[in-house]
């Protein structure tokens, strides 16, 4: 494979297939007593987070000590980084401590791959900015394939806060490689104004929630993410869940099939009500589940594979 992760655009076809494939494989252990491999043993993986982050930390976490490799976490606040050490700075102190990974989420757009000129090891993008979290369209992918058995040919509706949403980009990028149809869906303000004007093939853009359901083999809620937002984007958000978000009775417009799916953290309420989060056409649970499975396949194919 690649010697990095960080844009589910570098993913053509085959290599994000043998990801989901691996992960197939890989995730089988999950039912084990002992949830073990020594694949990765003597390989250490440094978790760099200068991001909050509940589920994708510990994912990453999980995975790699399920392989056997050594981890070592490292948060911003409590580090260096509070004294205003540069990420140049930190990547050199990684070097020196000689990690095979890097698992990186930054609040900059491109801090992976700036990281990826700075350290010999393999850097996996978690999360930049309002960039691109290609693991997370990985699971995505692999929930979307495992509940409805292929990924060619479906139509997904990812709804919301597009503008600011790193899994949409991803989700975007990794689907329509995948043969997948994607409708955007969100008020004007919150889709990106060059997508709407002219998007892709394989993409189109819609405002009209209610119209685009019944369609849809997927729905993919996309949490309002109020801290990258500087200005009003909608009159409120009693407006906002009027409009956009998925309740009981929006949820009853899909087909008997479709399934929900959020990638957390949700605003319970606001884009999702309670009564569709904790539903069975919900995949919220197991697609956390089924990160560590991708994770553990992503780490394994760029660190152990060639073993
Ligand atoms: C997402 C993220 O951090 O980009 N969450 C996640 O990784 N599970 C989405 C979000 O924060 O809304």
């Amino acid at each position: 494979m690649i010697g990095h992760l960080l844009s589910a655009g570098d993913l053509d076809a085959r290599s994000a297939t043998l990801i989901l494939d691996t992960a197939a494989e890989l995730g089988n252990l999950a039912g084990r007593e002992v949830k073990k491999l020594p694949t990765l043993r003597g390989r250490t993986v440094v978790n760099l987070f200068y991001e909050d982050s509940t589920r994708t930390r510990i994912s990453f976490e999980a995975a790699a000590k399920r392989l056997s490799a050594d981890v070592i976490n490292f948060s911003a606040k409590g580090s260096s980084v509070s004294k205003g050490e540069s990420l140049k700075d930190t990547a050199l102190t990684l070097q020196a401590m000689g990690a095979d990974a890097v698992v990186v989420r930054h609040p900059a757009s491109g801090a992976p791959h700036r990281l990826a000129h700075w350290v010999e090891g393999s850097v996996v993008n978690a999360g930049d900015g309002t960039h691109e979290h290609p693991t997370q369209a990985l699971l995505d992918a692999y929930t979307m394939r495992s509940r409805l058995g292929r990924l060619a040919g479906l139509q997904v509706a990812v709804v919301g806060d597009v503008l600011h949403s790193r899994v949409a980009r991803s989700n975007v990028l990794l689907l329509t490689t995948l043969g997948a149809k994607v409708t955007l869906v969100g008020p004007p303000t919150l889709i990106p104004v060059d997508v709407a004007a002219a998007p892709a093939p394989g993409i189109a853009v819609s405002y009209d929630l209610d119209a685009v359901l019944p369609a849809s083999d997927a729905v993919m809620m996309l949490r309002v993410q109020r801290e990258r937002m500087g200005d009003s984007y909608f009159p409120s958000a009693r407006e906002y869940a009027r409009r956009y978000g998925l309740d009981g009775a929006r949820m009853r417009r899909l087909p008997e099939h479709a399934i929900v799916m959020h990638p957390g953290p949700m605003n319970r309420g606001m884009e999702i009500a309670p009564e569709v989060a904790d539903s069975p056409r919900s995949t919220i649970v197991e697609q956390v589940a089924n990160g560590v499975s991708v994770r553990m396949a992503v780490l394994y194919l760029l660190l152990g594979g060639k073993a």
